[in-house]
């Protein structure tokens, strides 16, 4: 179904959703009906999220949660080292033997803030080769962006399936229940779990009405449910939770995909990144990057976003007497970058599709010398463009501190820095006449 945040109404089987309620009496075919709120009651309507299910049973059906022993997904943001230097990282591998699934897969990268106070994000990379099974997991934490890197997901959730490839996004909102299914094995991607208010989309201001990401191009699940019990297919199935930073479990004797019908605008999408208008300079300079923000999510404070998402797609440099690539730069703002796809403009060699980036606040960074010495003396009485390249940022307003694990991580680059030496001082002044 098409359209960001539209209010849908889908069934997988006719007669289920009530006519012109929410709570009847009796709900069709014995099922149950259970209200599903992404936003406080009393939110805005622009921005109140609320799904109504109904369901083979209610969500409430397991057993007691337990801690559940996953160290490497977590969120405390605190106690970790933190200094003001850029910082690489070389794409994470893929474990080859034992099956890791993408709950067991995920490593938190770094983040800030706290899902107790609704503000931050965590940022993870996941590297997995096995599909969960008999494992359904939800974040009560945040609503997961997931950006596969290299291959596809199939996310079956509470309220449908959603498939995935590499160059598109999936968006999991919090609470919603989902397994992860590895349709070509191996598999590597960047998740950012938002904290804040929900992601939605940019205003275009004089862009106008059209342009970036298109709001039809967002993508819905029909409704489409199992009714599995795990006695019947011989498994003990488990529900695991993210919950307040740490994962936990519990026993369910059924699967909890069970949703026959729902309606609401609190739902799972996906997005192509292919299909983001790019939109730029045709005149000089190099634009600030935000004209390039898929989704944001805003803070407290008007225009400082709690995280921004945004790409940087295949396009067209056009600009004149310009130096074309990103400029150098320092932030109030933090960057944490991954590249899904081909090469990104400001980075000759070192940032490999599946890698990631962390500049924070103030943290000096740009293009490495060899792009700036290309860029410096590139002929534009030309067209340069840029194919075949996915990079994105998650950008925060609050600085990305990184967890102990990415900065001891053997595929940290502790040389990065080396790619800016070339950088050497050109400065001259015309010789004066005395
Ligand atoms: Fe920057």
């Amino acid at each position: 179904m098409s359209g960001f945040g539209n209010e849908f109404a889908t069934e997988a089987e006719p007669g289920t959703l009530p006519v012109g309620q929410n709570s009847p009496q009796k709900v069709a075919h014995g099922l149950y009906a259970e209200q599903l709120s992404g936003t406080a009651f009393t939110a805005p309507r622009g921005v109140n999220r609320r799904s109504w299910l109904y369901r083979i049973r209610p969500a409430l059906t397991h057993g007691g949660f337990a801690p559940f022993e996953q160290p490497r997904l977590h969120d405390d943001f605190v106690h970790g080292p933190v200094s003001p230097d850029q910082l690489r990282w070389s794409p994470m591998s893929i474990p080859a033997e034992a099956p890791v699934d993408f709950v067991d897969g995920l490593f938190t990268m770094g983040g800030n803030g706290h899902a107790g106070a609704q503000q931050g994000v965590g940022i993870h990379v996941y590297a997995a080769n096995a599909s969960m099974e008999g494992r359904f997991f939800y974040s009560a934490d945040g609503e997961l962006l997931i950006v596969p890197q290299q291959g596809r997901l199939r996310i079956a959730t509470e309220l449908g399936l959603l498939e995935v490839e590499p160059q598109e996004i999936a968006v999991v909102p919090r609470g919603i229940r989902f397994r992860v299914e590895l349709p070509d094995g191996p598999s590597r991607g960047y998740v950012c779990e938002n904290f804040g208010a929900q992601l939605r989309l940019p205003d275009l201001g004089p862009i106008g009405a059209n342009g970036l990401a298109n709001p039809r191009d967002f993508l819905t699940p029909c409704a489409a449910y199992e009714d599995v019990e795990s006695a019947a297919v011989g498994k003990n199935f488990e529900l695991v939770a993210k919950f307040q930073g740490h994962l936990w479990r519990a026993d369910i004797d059924h699967s909890p995909l069970d949703v026959v019908g729902w309606h609401g605008n609190y739902a799972p999408y996906k997005y192509d990144l292919r299909r983001f208008n790019a939109i730029g300079s045709i005149s000089f300079d190099h634009p600030d990057p935000s004209i390039f923000t898929v989704l944001t999510a805003p803070s407290d404070t008007p225009g400082t976003a709690n995280m921004d998402f945004a790409i940087f797609p295949p396009r067209w440099l056009v600009a004149q007497h310009t130096f074309r690539p990103p400029w150098f730069h320092r932030n109030v703002a933090s960057e944490f970058m991954g590249l899904v796809h081909g090469a990104y403009d400001a980075k000759a060699e070192g940032f490999a599709p599946g890698g990631c980036s962390l500049h924070n606040c103030m943290s000096g960074h740009g293009p490495d010398a060899a792009t700036f010495e290309k860029a410096s003396n590139a002929d534009l009485s030309k067209p340069d463009v840029i194919a075949d390249t996915m990079a994105f940022m998650f950008e925060t307003r609050a600085v990305i501190r990184p967890t102990q694990q990415a900065i001891d991580a053997g595929h940290r680059q502790r040389d990065y820095q080396a790619c800016w030496v070339g950088l050497e001082k050109h400065f001259t002044l015309p010789r004066r006449e005395r």
